[in-house]
């Protein structure tokens, strides 16, 4: 008989779902809020593979009953929701589906930072609340990308492109931080600078680094209050990276003009959350690679990763453990 797949929730693009069909019987949660930890633990008893998401969080417990589980494919460029060093004890491969990506998720930053910068949401909220009472000279104004400073906190993939869609922009200064300088980024005349220079000089400020014990937390309250009370912090990466009461702070107290955030945490976000109620802060659902294409795309390098495992073949992206 067939080695048998998990899929962890029922609404994986189908572009993946028919590939795995070929190969594996696949066995599907069965809904599409997510398995939850006790179930993915023993759904995961006698399984070849997992095909995952962020949402599901796989550590030592969870693998407990997975002595068969060759290959855990999270459908998502980040993997901090696995437990890698469990993960490699027990010999699993871990595919992941980075650049298939990159472009989405940065054409959502550059929604973002114009969405805070231009103040779109408040802007329409002030609309339906009958605030538009005239065109007036300082209704809802904003700060200009043309002539600013640009900090891009990580700069991989996601940051050059996001670098890359900014030029256009005239944006007259990049700084960014990564672990070593990079040519690719520098040829546009970015500056490698620390975190705390990047935090206190720029306008707007771009999270793209992935989470890892390094990064969790990086801008805590000492660089939140840092920053300058004019600039405007974007996050298309992972809640983690920020200390997210004192952001909710620097927003309230004016200590920072706005925040434009794709992740928070938890998420989902409860509604009774402060971070709902401020105007200056936009936030979106995680829908960074919500494009089209980009999710089929993504759904069918998932699929593909475990069946080369299967097929004893290099995975198309393999997180190196
Ligand atoms: C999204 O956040 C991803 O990691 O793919
Ligand atoms: C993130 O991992 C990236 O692609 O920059």
């Amino acid at each position: 008989s067939k080695p048998s797949v998990l899929l962890t929730r029922n609404d994986y693009p189908e572009e993946g779902v028919k590939l795995l069909r070929e190969h594996f019987q696949v066995d599907t949660w069965k809904s599409a809020l997510g398995i939850s930890k006790e179930e993915l633990t023993s759904a995961l008893n006698g399984k070849f593979g997992v095909f995952c998401s962020l949402s599901d969080k796989i550590d030592a417990d969870v693998l407990k009953n997975a002595s068969d589980l060759k290959v855990i494919a999270t459908m998502s460029v980040g993997y901090d929701h696995l437990d890698l060093k469990e993960i490699k004890q027990r010999k699993i491969r871990v595919g992941y589906t980075p650049n298939v990506l990159t472009e989405a998720t940065a054409e959502l930053t550059m929604a973002l930072l114009l969405a805070t910068s231009r103040r779109i949401l408040e802007s329409h909220k002030a609309i339906h609340k009958g605030e538009w009472k005239s065109w007036a000279p300082n209704f809802m104004c904003g700060p200009a990308l043309q002539g600013s400073t640009v900090g891009i906190v990580g700069c991989g993939r996601i940051g050059l492109s996001v670098l890359e869609k900014l030029i256009p922009f005239k944006v007259s200064k990049f700084l960014y931080t990564s672990r070593s300088k990079k040519p690719e980024v520098e040829k546009h005349g970015a500056i490698h600078t620390d975190i705390d220079a990047l935090c206190r000089e720029s306008d707007f400020i771009i999270l793209t680094s992935a989470l890892t014990p390094d990064t969790h937390q990086l801008i805590n309250r000492i660089r939140l209050e840092s920053m300058k009370s004019t600039a405007i912090l974007i996050n298309t990466s992972r809640g983690q990276l920020v200390d997210q009461d004192a952001l909710i702070d620097v927003l309230r107290d004016g200590k920072l003009r706005g925040a434009g955030l794709d992740v928070m945490y938890p998420e989902p976000l409860p509604l009774d959350s402060p971070l709902l109620k401020l105007d200056n802060c936009v936030i979106i659902p995680h829908i960074g690679s919500a494009q089209i294409e980009t999710r089929q795309e993504m759904a069918r390098i998932t699929a593909q990763n475990i069946i080369n495992v299967f097929q004893n073949k290099p995975m198309i992206y393999e997180v190196p453990l």
